[in-house]
């Protein structure tokens, strides 16, 4: 059994656990958020002259992997570690709360305002941290704008920390810290013809969204956009009327909603689950640009069979809300 030392304390590490669990699990204050390597809020280094497992380190710079930071929550220590949180934290901003909206009866829009001028591609994901500490991420839904503004579609969950606290808590008015943006999942220049497929289930939608208005509007994509987004019932469909809209305007801009759950107008929804209705109409991808968003296993098995339909693995960009 390997042991880590953080704090002048040792810790075990049992058989399948991460440094973060065991951290956590010892009632240790270090800071976390996604929990699946994405978000790098959990970044700490490894003081000992030996590597850590390269695993941890994907998405950490060439600088930060040579002098041993590595991602807590997905590292399962080959070695023993002695361990450090980063010197330097990282850099929040700071935003105020200037519009909340509640679309459905569990999703929430919830716009920003930061401080400073802020750089992001539509699509991207910031972290967001509340007074209490805690840290989530939340993909942008718009496109960088003279306001500076950033646009968030939130599921509430029923115990959902973070997503609970912001609906019934955070007010307009209130400030908010949030990171830098992060993420290879937005809108590419130089092809402006190529055919986009995204696909989305729940608020997977947030940084498609954000990617097809940056696309149309900023870019005047000319190929053809095909969204599909899916949800278990209508009312998770939050922005029918806006999409419906956006296709009567841009005869290239093409959607489909899908419900997985109770159809009540077959004509109206596409009956199944999301990604499944979007592969099976699309099955040569070659030469597509595919973007996939939400629930982990609807992302992982769509990538997997994007890419078996042709499309190359580099034209894939994928943002799984695992939890
Ligand atoms: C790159 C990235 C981008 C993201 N973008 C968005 C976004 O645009 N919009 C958005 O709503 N979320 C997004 N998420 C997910 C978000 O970061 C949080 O994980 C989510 O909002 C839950 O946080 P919470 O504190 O409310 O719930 P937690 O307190 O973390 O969880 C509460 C309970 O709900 C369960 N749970 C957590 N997530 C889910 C889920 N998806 N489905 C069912 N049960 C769950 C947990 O297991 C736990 O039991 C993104 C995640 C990542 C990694
Ligand atoms: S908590 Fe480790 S990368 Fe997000």
């Amino acid at each position: 059994m390997k042991r880590i030392k953080f704090d002048e304390q040792f810790f075990e590490i049992d058989p399948n656990e991460t440094v973060l669990q065991s951290l956590l699990r010892n009632n240790m204050q270090v800071p976390y958020g996604c929990k699946a390597g994405v978000c790098q809020s959990c970044l700490m280094r490894c003081l000992d002259e030996i590597p850590v497992p390269s695993s941890s380190q994907i998405g950490l710079s060439a600088l930060q992997q040579k002098e041993n930071y590595f991602l807590a929550c997905v590292c399962m220590p080959e070695n023993d570690m002695t361990l450090a949180l980063p010197n330097k934290e990282q850099v929040w901003l700071e935003a105020k709360v200037v519009e909340k909206e509640f679309v459905s009866d569990n999703v929430m829009i919830l716009t920003i305002q930061s401080k400073d001028p802020f750089a992001f591609f539509a699509g991207q994901f910031v972290n967001l941290r509340n007074r209490a500490g805690t840290i989530r991420s939340y993909s942008i839904a718009n496109t960088p704008n003279a306001a500076h503004t950033l646009v968030f579609h939130i599921r509430i969950l029923p115990n959902g920390q973070f997503s609970r606290w912001a609906a019934s808590e955070l007010d307009i008015g209130m400030t908010l810290s949030f990171s830098h943006a992060q993420g290879n999942c937005h809108y590419l220049e130089g092809k402006s013809e190529q055919s986009l497929l995204l696909i989305g289930s729940g608020t997977g939608l947030a940084p498609l969204y954000g990617i097809i208005e940056d696309a149309l509007e900023n870019h005047h994509h000319t190929g053809e956009i095909h969204l599909f987004h899916g949800s278990r019932d209508a009312t998770g469909l939050y922005f029918e009327t806006k999409l419906d809209e956006l296709s009567q305007h841009h005869a290239n801009f093409h959607y489909t909603p899908c419900l997985s759950g109770v159809n009540p107008d077959k004509h109206r929804y596409t009956q199944g689950r999301v990604n499944q209705i979007a592969l099976e109409k699309f099955t040569k991808l070659d030469g597509w640009r595919v973007y996939l968003c939400g629930q982990s296993d609807m992302v992982l098995q769509s990538k997997r069979m994007a890419y078996l339909q042709g499309a190359a693995l580099k034209e894939i960009f994928a943002d799984a809300f695992l939890s």
